[in-house]
C-alpha cells in the first residue's frame, strides 16, 4: 500500500491538528498522485480538509471509532476494517494523520514524500525514512522553490 505525506526538515508533519506550512505546489502534487484512487484518512485529518468534508474524486475511507455517517465517505471503525475496504479498491493511499500513518506503516511499501526545507514546531512526526533500515529513496526530483521556500518530491520504497 502507498502513503503520501509532506514532511518538514525534522520529519515533522503537523501541529495542533493542522499543517503550519502548506505549499500550493504540494497541494497540486497531492491531487495528482491521489486522483481517482482510494484514500485512508483519520477522522481528525478529514475535519481539517476544506469544509471538513471528504475529498472529491477519490474513494474516501474514513477511520473513526464513532458511529458516524459521512456523506461521500466509507466509514470504517478499525485498522482491519480499513485494510479490508482498501483491498476492494484498485489503488489505495494512506493520507494521514499521524495516528493513521503510524498504524498503517507496517503495510506500506511506497511513500510519496514532499520534503519542505523548514522546521516549524511540530507535535506529529513521520518516521525518518532516510535513517530507517529497509527503506530507500527510489526517486528524487530537483529541489524547487515556492515563495522562497525550498521543496522536493521524493518516492521512497521498502527495500525487499
Ligand atoms: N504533513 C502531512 O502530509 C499531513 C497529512 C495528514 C495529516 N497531517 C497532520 O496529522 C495531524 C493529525 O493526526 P492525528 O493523529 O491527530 O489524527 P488522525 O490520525 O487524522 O485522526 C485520528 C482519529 O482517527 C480515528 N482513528 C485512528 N485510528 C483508528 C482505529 N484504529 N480505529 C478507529 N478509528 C481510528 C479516531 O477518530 P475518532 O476520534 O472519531 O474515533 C482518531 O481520533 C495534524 O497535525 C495534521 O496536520 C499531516
Amino acid at each position: 500500500m502507498e502513503a503520501i505525506v509532506a514532511v518538514y526538515s525534522d520529519w515533522g508533519i503537523g501541529s495542533d491538528g493542522t499543517q503550519p506550512v502548506v505549499l500550493k505546489a504540494d497541494r497540486a502534487h497531492f491531487r495528482e498522485v491521489t486522483a481517482g484512487a482510494a484514500v485512508i484518512v483519520g477522522r481528525k485529518t478529514m475535519e481539517d480538509f476544506p469544509g471538513g468534508r471528504p475529498l472529491k474524486g477519490r474513494h474516501n475511507i474514513v477511520v473513526t471509532r464513532q458511529a458516524l455517517e459521512i456523506e461521500g465517505a466509507e466509514v470504517v471503525h478499525s485498522t482491519e476494517e480499513a485494510l479490508a475496504a482498501a483491498a476492494r479498491q484498485a489503488r489505495c493511499l494512506v493520507i494521514g494523520g499521524a495516528s493513521v500513518y503510524r498504524q498503517f506503516f507496517p503495510y506500506l511499501d511506497c511513500v510519496h514524500i514532499t520534503k519542505i526545507d523548514l522546521a516549524p514546531a511540530s507535535d506529529s512526526f513521520f518516521p525518518d525514512l532516510d535513517t530507517l533500515d529497509g527503506w530507500v529513496c527510489a526517486e528524487q526530483e530537483e529541489w524547487q522553490e515556492e515563495d522562497g521556500l525550498r521543496y522536493c518530491f521524493c518516492t521512497y520504497r521498502k527495500n525487499i
